[in-house]
Order: C-alpha cells, then structure tokens, then sequence
C-alpha cells in the first residue's frame, strides 16, 4: 500500500481509487510522499500542491521511506474521516523515529478545521496548510527546515489557483478532473465545506479551456469539472463585462474542444441545475448523460432543518425533467440517515423518494455531527447510533435492488466505452465506462487504452457490465 504515489482515501464516496501509474520518470533530488483523502477536488489539490513541489525541486515517491516530506491532504467531512487521518499520523510516527529529518505535513479540511490544534494534538506535525494556502508551501517548507512548526489556514475569496497546471499523480492518461471552482456558498447544516473551503468563487473560463484543450491533446479522451456545486460556476470577463459564462456555457465550451472529449461534472446542486444544462447535455453527444443529484432525505421537514431550500416535491419535478429531457440519463445521489430529529416516517420517506428515482448509483451515510456547523449549534443530534445505522442498512438494501436491476436493464444493449485499462481481474479483458459511468469489462482483442469501443452486454454483477466487442467506435 505504501508505494502509491498517491492514495485516494475517498470518504465522500465511498469507492477507493487508485491507479498505479506515475506520469513522470523524471529523477529530482528531493522526494515527497503525499496521501489524499476526501473528495475528487481534494485529490485534484494534491495534484497542484504536486505542481507547486516541482517548481522547488521536488518530486514525487510511491516509497514514504524515500521521501523528505510527507503529506497528508485531508478531508473533514464525516468523524470517521478524521479518525483514519489521525490513525495514519500515528503510523508516520514510526518513520519520523528512524528518520528525524523528515517532514510532515497536514494539508485540506482537516488542517482548516484544526488549525495550530492539529500542532498541539499530533506532535510529530510540522506544518499545517489549508486549502487555500497551498502557493505558500515552498516558504513554510523553508521555515519548518529550521524546526520552525509552521501554520497557514487563511482563507481566500480569489484563490482558484487557475494558473498552475496540475502534475497528474497515479494518473491513466485517459481521465483527468478538472476544477471550474472552489469553495461553497450553500449553508447545508449538516456540512462542514463551507468552513474549511470558504466563499465559493469561480475560476477565469479560459484557463479552463486552455488545462481541458492540454489534456486532449496529451492523449485524454474524459475530463470531469469539478466543484462542490458546479451549477453555480459564473464567471464575468473582467475587462468585458459583456461576457458572461454560466456552467451551461462552460459546458458547451469544453464540449465543443472536440467531439472526442467526453466532459462529465460533480456535483449539482438540485436547487441550481437550469434546464439549459439539461439542454446543452443533450445537445452534446460527448456531454455523459449521467447526473449526481443528491438528495439527502425525502422528507420536506428534514430537507428544511438540512437548509436544502427544495422540498420532496420540488426534488421529485426535477427528476421528472431530468427524465424528460435526458431519457437515457442515469442518475446517482447521497443520502444521510438520521439527521437531527428524524422519525421513522421521515425515513419512510426517504426511502420513497428513492423507490421514485431508482438510482442508479448511490452514496449513502449516517449522519456525523461536525463542530461548528448550523446543525451542531442549533439542534440536538438525538436520533441513537443503533437507529441511525438501522436505517441506513435499509437504504443501502433498498438500492442494492435498484442497482441490480439498473445494471440488469443494460444487458443485451451495446454501448460506447471508453477504455481505462486493462482489467484487474485479467490482462486479456479490457475496462472502460458507459457513458451512464458504469465500468464494462470485455476481452481485450486488438483493442486498446483511450479508444472508443462499441461492446455489447452479455452479463453483469452488481457493479460491472460485461461484455464482447462489436468494433471499434
Ligand atoms: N457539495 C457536495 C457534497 C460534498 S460532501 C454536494 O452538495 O453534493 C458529500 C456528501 O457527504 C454529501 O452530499 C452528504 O451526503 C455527505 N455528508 C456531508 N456532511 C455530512 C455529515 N455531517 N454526516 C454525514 N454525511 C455527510
Ligand atoms: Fe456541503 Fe451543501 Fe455545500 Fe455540498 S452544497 S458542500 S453539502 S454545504
Ligand atoms: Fe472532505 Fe473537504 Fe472534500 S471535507 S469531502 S475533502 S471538501
């Protein structure tokens, strides 16, 4: 496990994923070792605070035992996250013993939440960086050198770091994130980002472009944009008011780079997705008919104390649309059980709501208190562990059956992969994704990573499709 250049711890979601590949042989002097956890934007931090270190002369290590620096990119989001990272930092303790030298560091929500605490907690930290601070880590590397404990938790109402190019870490040359934002101005009162990410501002469209049109002619065929609520990206053009871009817009531009690149995004916000994302999705072939919607609860009351400003019935009219306008679009959400003074019938309802969307694709949690937050300060979290953990064993059965039957439905259709790779169950099998981003896996033949192959379905379990090549796309 050690060797990974990066590993993606990803609590927000749930799956694990990492690739081992690095994109650069290059031999520096210097080596650092960095662990993300989190969500896809944190792992895309890691990729810029990557580009950051190469500029001192650092370069990346799949051995933590080589590196001078150690850094660990955090996530807050749920108790249980904090909890691995502060077991992780107990483990790098041992290193620290045999290596003084070494360096570590504790950057993202975590070291936002935390600040100079995090020092005063876990001896062996010597730098605590926030998300926003990363352009100040050559410096604050200098000064913990010297045995200085250093701190940088300021936020920013600018930084996007739009200009720096991400140095792709594990990467497979076919996919890459892109971040079109950062930070969250919803209020969600369960939810911990807007503390430690700040303001939400967007970042200069043609720098996205510029990073997008980069990795198409690298060799990648997918980019996904990312930010925690993508269908509030806007952005004015400083010296001509006159140009406007919203998300809808962002999305044709980097569509219309080529009809090769497919362009997925994370996350929409019910609330905020217009019928003109809906439209322009379903004007672009290369636009993947895949949405994540999260929900929460179906429960109106709930959705209320939550601050989602949309109501059960509000939620469902947008699934409508979504269905309406994008029939084959699959859809995926989060949910969480037993916020603040959820009933059995608020659950119940919860429960509907998904028996109505049969979603394709879920992520599922109980609900963890977050000091700070509007829930923590103004109601109580009542509902007992056992019944929280109840309730999310029946949702995560009832979509269990909604899955199956969403990969079942696909059987016997073909569709347009794009290959990742080859299988990790076999080298002769290939794996690639839907355009719904459902993984497909079939025998290799002449076929290889980055194309475009029409396979049809012959079988499926419950995460993968599998099936046989018809010819190239
Ligand atoms: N901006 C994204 C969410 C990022 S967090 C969005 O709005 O979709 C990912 C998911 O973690 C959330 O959608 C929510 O379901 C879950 N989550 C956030 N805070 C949580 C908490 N305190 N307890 C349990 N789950 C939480
Ligand atoms: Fe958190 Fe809500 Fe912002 Fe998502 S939209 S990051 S859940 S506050
Ligand atoms: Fe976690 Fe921060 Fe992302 S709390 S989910 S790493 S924005």
């Amino acid at each position: 496990m050690l060797e990974q250049v990066t590993k993606v711890h990803d609590e927000s979601r749930q799956g694990e994923a990492y690739a081992p590949v690095a994109e650069e042989t290059r031999t520096y002097t210097k080596k650092f070792y960095i662990e993300s956890y989190g969500c896809q934007m944190n792992f895309n931090d890691s990729e810029i605070v990557a580009s950051i270190l190469k500029e001192e002369g650092f370069g990346p290590t799949r051995n933590v035992e080589e590196a001078s620096l150690v850094l660990l990119n955090t996530c807050s989001i749920r108790e249980k996250a904090e909890a691995t990272v502060r077991k992780r930092l107990t483990e790098f303790r041992k290193i620290k013993q045999r290596n003084p030298e070494l360096l570590v560091g504790v950057l993202g929500c975590m070291a936002e939440r935390l600040k100079s605490k995090l020092i005063e907690e876990e001896k062996l930290v010597d730098m605590v960086v926030g998300p926003d601070a990363y352009r100040t880590l050559p410096a604050l590397i200098e000064e913990a050198e010297t045995g200085q404990k250093t701190v940088n938790v300021l936020l920013s109402r600018e930084e996007t770091y739009g200009d720096i190019n991400p140095v792709r870490l594990d990467s497979n040359g076919v996919t890459a994130f892109v971040s079109i934002m950062r930070g969250c101005n919803n209020m969600c009162s369960f939810c911990v980002v807007p503390f430690t990410r700040g303001r939400e501002r967007s970042r200069d469209v043609a720098s996205i472009i510029q990073e997008a049109t980069d990795l198409f002619n690298r060799g990648y065929r997918e980019v996904t944009l990312l930010g925690q609520n993508v269908d509030s990206y806007y952005w004015v053009n400083p010296v001509n008011a006159a140009e406007e871009i919203t998300f809808a817009r962002l999305l044709e531009k980097v569509a219309q780079i080529s009809p090769l690149l497919r362009v997925r995004f994370s996350t929409s916000h019910p609330k905020d997705i217009t019928d003109d994302v809906l439209f322009t999705m379903a004007r672009y072939e290369n636009i993947c008919k895949y949405i994540h919607l999260p929900v929460q609860s179906g429960s109106t009351r709930i959705l209320q104390l939550m601050n989602r400003t949309y109501t059960r019935e509000w939620y469902i009219k947008k699934v409508d649309r979504i269905r309406e306008i994008l029939p084959d679009c699959a859809l995926s959400t989060d949910v969480i059980t037993g916020f603040c003074t959820e009933t059995e019938e608020d659950h119940q309802d919860t429960l509907s709501v998904m028996e109505y969307a049969r979603y394709d694709l879920a992520y599922m949690f109980f609900y963890s208190e977050r000091p700070g937050t509007l829930a923590a300060r103004r109601y109580q979290d009542d509902v007992p562990e056992e019944v929280k953990k109840r309730r999310l064993a029946e949702v995560v059965e009832l979509h269990r059956g909604h899955s199956l039957q969403s990969m079942q439905r696909d059987v016997g259709k073909t569709f347009k992969v794009l290959v990742e790779g080859t299988s990790k169950r076999s080298e002769e099998h290939l794996f690639g994704r839907t355009d719904q981003n459902k993984v497909l896996i079939f025998p290799k033949e002449d076929h290889r990573k980055g194309e475009y192959v029409w396979v049809k379905v012959d079988d499926c379990t419950a995460g993968t499709l599998l099936g046989t090549a018809t010819g190239k796309a």
